[in-house]
């Protein structure tokens, strides 16, 4: 995928922005605060219809402007086939177009535009709570698995129900038995979904391992209740949460919350036989969150039969050389169209196809030389 043109007005401290990005690599350099991740932020927007900074759509919107609006828009290029999405921000909430024509809900408007995201922060990903891993899980899922944003929100609404009774102190039997089912029957369709998504990245996640640290032992492991773990397809997998959230209820009731499900499962990254984070140095522990991006960014190619377009955010800086040049490698083996916020432009090599734009003050200056 290609995004030939990126438009956008309203956005953060972003002047009316027309940028047309490099063929495969466009630097936005700059100093610090000037308006580069609010670019990558805009593309990305357009790609998940959410910010990976906020969830209060105010923000996003420029400040003591006039019309309290932001649009963005972008036209797009995949398998020859040209498209424009828009999006409009405002005061009445969000909405879509894809070739002008209006777009309903959220699952619809996805998928228009795909990106792959990497920002300093998933370098500390195998530190971070079980929550965050989770989270990267369902992300890359939405960008392959169109039904998946759908199933997941199903299943939120039933927990947030579910939590919203136990909250309340009630213990309501017969109301209990209806959103254990359907929690038993969502979640089990997320637990697959997440399964088979670890199934995937692991091989390639140890092989872009392989290549930064040698032959060392890794892994991924989907990790849910020890009965939810032995279920081998998704009948089963329902049927072991419906009795989980049977055997607890009583634990619920008391806690005033589901303790039970996979809002509690997790990403187990391994090494050498033990969980990473215990194990590995910290720069392995780089090494293997890099080789796990590495690895949805390869799945997501090789799923949507098209590299989708990377936005890395000040990552380039946060590695050495070398992990630094492994990644490099993999962009320029994948012919995926990159876009990098970084302060210092020295450190991004040379290729054919980058375009340079300065970012100052809001304002975005491509092939500044020439200017
Ligand atoms: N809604 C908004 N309206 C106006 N300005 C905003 C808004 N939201 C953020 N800003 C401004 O945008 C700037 C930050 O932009 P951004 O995060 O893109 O900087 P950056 O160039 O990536 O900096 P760094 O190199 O430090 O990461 C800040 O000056 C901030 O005040
Ligand atoms: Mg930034």
């Amino acid at each position: 995928m290609r995004i030939r043109e990126l438009w956008a007005e309203g956005w953060r401290n972003l002047e009316p922005l027309k940028l047309v990005p490099g063929e495969r690599l466009s630097v936005l350099f700059g100093d610090n605060g000037q308006g580069k991740t609010n670019v990558l932020e805009a593309a990305y927007y357009l790609a998940a219809l959410r910010s990976f900074r906020t969830t209060h759509a105010e923000d996003l919107i420029r400040r003591g402007a006039p019309e309290a609006r932001a649009r963005l828009r972008a036209e797009v290029e995949h398998r020859g086939l040209q498209r424009r999405f828009e999006i409009e921000l405002g005061p009445t909430g969000r909405r879509a177009r894809l070739d002008g024509k209006s777009v309903r809900g959220t699952a619809a408007a996805l998928g228009a535009v795909s990106v792959v995201l990497f920002v300093p922060e998933d370098l500390l990903l195998s530190r971070a709570a079980p929550a965050a891993r989770r989270r990267f899980l369902d992300l890359a899922i939405f960008n392959v698995e169109r039904g998946y944003y759908e199933e997941a929100s199903a299943f939120q609404k039933v927990l947030r129900s579910r939590n919203a009774l136990l909250r309340q102190g009630s213990s309501a039997p017969a109301l209990l038995d209806t959103y254990d089912e359907e929690l038993a029957r969502t979640g089990a369709r997320v637990v697959m979904r997440r399964r088979a998504l670890v199934a995937a990245l692991e091989p390639r996640f140890a092989g872009h391992f392989r290549q930064l640290h040698g032959d060392l032992a890794v892994s991924l492991t989907y990790r849910s209740d020890p009965d939810v773990e032995a279920a081998g397809d998704e009948a089963a997998v329902e049927r072991a949460l419906d009795r989980g959230l049977a055997d607890r209820r009583a634990l619920d009731v008391r806690r005033r919350f589901t303790g039970f499900g996979p809002q509690v499962d997790d990403l187990e990254i391994g090494f050498l036989g033990t969980l990473a984070r215990s194990q590995a140095s910290q720069g392995q522990l780089r090494s293997l969150m890099l080789a796990l991006k590495l690895a949805e960014l390869t799945h997501v190619e090789a799923r949507l039969g098209d590299p989708p377009v990377l936005l890395l955010d000040d990552v380039p800086s946060e590695l050495d050389p070398l992990r630094r040049s492994l990644l490099f490698d993999v962009i320029a083996k994948l012919d995926c169209q990159t876009l990098i916020s970084v302060t210092e432009r020295e450190i991004v090599p040379a290729l054919s196809g980058r375009r340079d734009f300065l970012v100052r003050a809001g304002t975005v200056v491509a092939d500044p030389e020439a200017a």
